[in-house]
């Protein structure tokens, strides 16, 4: 059993909610005010700069997600307050000294959704699904990065059909290579040179990922970050949630008990670690023939079961089908090469639930017009700092 959540918890969590016009957390713009959990129930405080800020559904919708993903909170009461003119010139201050300071600890915008593909296990489908999902995302006009964490184990690059290099550019960051339309950084990429080699070695999974975060020039306009985990709870994980607080996780399971175990402490580990699970996605459900005879070669359920456990949607069940392996092979990716495939329209489906339940980030401003206004008003203006 894992603890109930206490505020620290909670206060914790919603450093994982970004201001989508502010591009800070929630948390250090002091927006967030009287956290106090009783049982199962979290109400919270946020003062948003107008009551009637455009963003204010997503940034609740985020708070409440991340809040009952806590063990042991099952409701969040969110109460909206608008700010004093005061407060806003205080959060005014913090965004001006954040944007002067620009030090961001990585280069992916916190704007940028991040969804982690994880599970338990090898061998599950979770590159296959995370390139899929990925491209799929890509089709329906979002713009998505892929970042293959899984260090050693890389197969991103087989499965989009890439063998180009990495280079950096003259702020000498690593330069993203494109394939099918979306950006894509591994391990795979890297100039084999001896060097470059032995940097590698000496590195810590976890270093390896905070490299791929920081030293990569990534889109700033990036909609989605998907990220293709190595298998199980390891520091990878740990640090992907420190570093990117905005990550949230798919679960990939078969419909096997054994495999729905495992998943089921991945997922417990990413609560552990703030991260929100948006759902499950069980993946070789069941094999149906040509001639249409259906056999569930790994038993049936595991994903469904698993997600009613973790209190999280099913997001959707992909048969096995040789065309997801033959596209990983060829890199030319199911979703691509055979649309109409079950196993294709089930990813796509599925990529679907991921963008209703984690819509990209809103460029519709609230603050942003506040800024500007500030920007006007120059030094002046009440709160601003030197
Ligand atoms: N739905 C599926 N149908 C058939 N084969 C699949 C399916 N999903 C994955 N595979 C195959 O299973 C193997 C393992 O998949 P992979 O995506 O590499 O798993 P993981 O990243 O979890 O280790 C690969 O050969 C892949 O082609
Ligand atoms: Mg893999």
């Amino acid at each position: 059993m894992t603890a109930a959540a206490t505020r620290q918890d909670v206060e914790a969590a919603l450093r994982g909610v970004v201001d989508p016009e502010l591009g800070a957390d929630i948390v250090e713009l002091g927006m967030v005010r009287n956290v106090t959990v009783q049982g199962p129930v979290a109400t919270i405080d946020i003062a948003l700069t107008i009551a009637a800020c455009p963003m204010r559904d997503q940034i609740e919708s985020d708070v409440k997600r991340k809040v009952t993903a806590l063990p042991g909170i099952s409701e969040a009461v969110v109460h909206v307050v608008a700010m004093t003119p005061e407060q806003r010139a205080d959060l005014m201050a913090v965004a001006r000294r954040r944007a002067r300071e620009g030090a961001a600890p990585t280069m992916v915008n916190p704007l940028t959704r991040v969804i982690a593909v994880g599970s338990g296990k090898g061998g599950v489908g979770k590159s296959s699904l995370s390139v899929n999902l990925a491209v799929a995302m890509q089709l329906a006009g979002f713009r998505v990065g892929l970042l293959d964490a899984d260090i050693w184990g890389f197969s991103v690059p087989r499965m989009l059909g890439t063998s180009d290099r990495l280079e950096a550019n003259a702020d000498r960051k690593i330069v993203p290579i494109e394939a099918h339309g979306i950006q894509v950084v591994s391990t795979g990429l890297l100039v084999e040179t001896e060097e470059t080699a032995l940097m590698w070695r000496g590195l810590m999974l976890s270093k390896a990922l905070e490299q791929f975060l920081r030293d990569v020039a990534w889109d700033p306009d990036l909609d989605y970050l998907v990220v293709d985990m190595p298998p199980g709870t390891g520091d990878v994980q740990m640090a992907l949630s420190r570093l990117l607080p905005q990550s949230e996780m798919v679960v990939v399971t078969t419909p096997q008990k054994a495999a729905q175990k495992v998943a089921a402490r991945v997922a417990d580990m990413a609560r552990r670690s703030y991260m929100p699970v948006v759902g499950v996605i069980e993946n070789m459900s069941g094999f149906t023939t040509e001639a249409g005879d259906h056999y569930d070669l790994f038993g049936v359920g595991g994903g469904e079961e698993l997600a009613n456990d973790l209190g999280v949607p099913l997001l959707g069940r992909v048969p096995l089908d040789p065309l997801v392996v033959s596209g990983g092979d060829d890199g030319s990716p199911v979703v691509v090469a055979h649309a109409d495939a079950p196993s294709a329209r089930a990813i796509t489906a599925a990529m679907r639930r991921i963008v209703e339940l984690v819509p990209p980030a809103e460029d519709e401003t609230c603050t942003a017009r506040i800024a500007v206004l500030m920007a006007a008003l120059g030094d002046q203006a009440p709160g601003a700092r030197p």
